[in-house]
């Protein structure tokens, strides 16, 4: 178990993410989970039943100094670090012709300058492992959707993925983007609700994420877009 490799998850206290770390703690890693509510922190880390295999860090993901200190808690505290994952993210509902700018403002830095904190900060400890970093993009960071900024900051993050594997494929790190479409998650409950039509479960999406990280060395899966099946763009 002290050998046992160790990811970090942005946004982990629920949904794709708390189902990403469920997945890796399943298959023998250790985990750190970060989320702004400390409560929600508590009951997710609670439920895994591993004390000794999971942390959960308060942390917002867009705060510089709260990613950093992220980083540095879990490589102190478990002795290495092997895969980052940038999950964290929220949308609004609205859009820029017309939509409330006062809210736009939190949804793109979590989205956009978090997944930039998270690799500036973790880069030197995966290139000590040769490790991944994987992004959570979306099925919106591919298709154009009138008016909609969250699909901006998406695009932003298919943007990134690509920029930053060139940058440190080198030094032996991977890179995946996994850019799910609609899941079953609290994501939706700002947005008004599920959409109708089926959708992928937070454990389906999660899937990708372990099957991301997990590659055997020296294989670097870059893009995995998944749709539930009827999801038409
Ligand atoms: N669900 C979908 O249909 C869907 C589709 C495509 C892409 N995605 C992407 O998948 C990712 C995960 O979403 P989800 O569906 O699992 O949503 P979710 O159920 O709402 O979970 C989001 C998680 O992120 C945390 N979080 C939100 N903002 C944060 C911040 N600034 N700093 C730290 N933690 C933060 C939340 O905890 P706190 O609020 O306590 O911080 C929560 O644990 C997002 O990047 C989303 O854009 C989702």
């Amino acid at each position: 178990m002290t050998d046992s490799p160790v990811t970090l998850i942005t946004g982990g206290s629920s949904g794709i993410g708390a189902a990403a770390a469920r997945l890796l703690l399943d298959r023998g890693h250790r985990v750190v989970v970060t989320g702004r509510d400390r409560e929600r922190l508590d009951r997710f880390t609670r439920s895994c039943g591993r004390p000794e295999a999971v942390l959960g860090l308060t942390a917002d993901a867009a705060d510089h100094d709260a990613v950093r200190s992220a980083v540095e808690t879990a490589s102190k505290r478990f002795g290495r670090l092997d895969a980052v994952v940038a999950n964290a993210g929220s949308a609004t509902p609205d859009s820029v012709i017309d939509g409330d700018p006062t809210r736009w403002r939190e949804m793109v830095l979590t989205n956009v300058l978090g997944p930039a904190l998270l690799i500036r900060h973790s880069a030197e400890a995966l290139r000590a492992t040769r490790g991944r970093i994987v992004l959570v993009g979306s099925v919106a960071g591919f298709i154009h959707t009138p008016g909609n900024l969250y699909g901006a900051t998406k695009w932003a993050m298919t943007g990134l993925a690509e920029n930053t594997r060139r940058a440190v494929t080198g030094h032996g790190v991977g890179v995946t983007l996994i850019a799910p479409g609609r899941a079953d998650t609290g994501f939706w409950d700002s947005l008004g609700g599920r959409p109708d039509g089926l959708l992928l479960t937070a454990e389906q999406v999660a899937e990708s994420i372990a099957w991301a990280v997990c590659q055997p060395s020296g294989v670097d899966v870059n893009t995995v877009v998944i749709r539930p099946i009827g999801q038409p763009v």
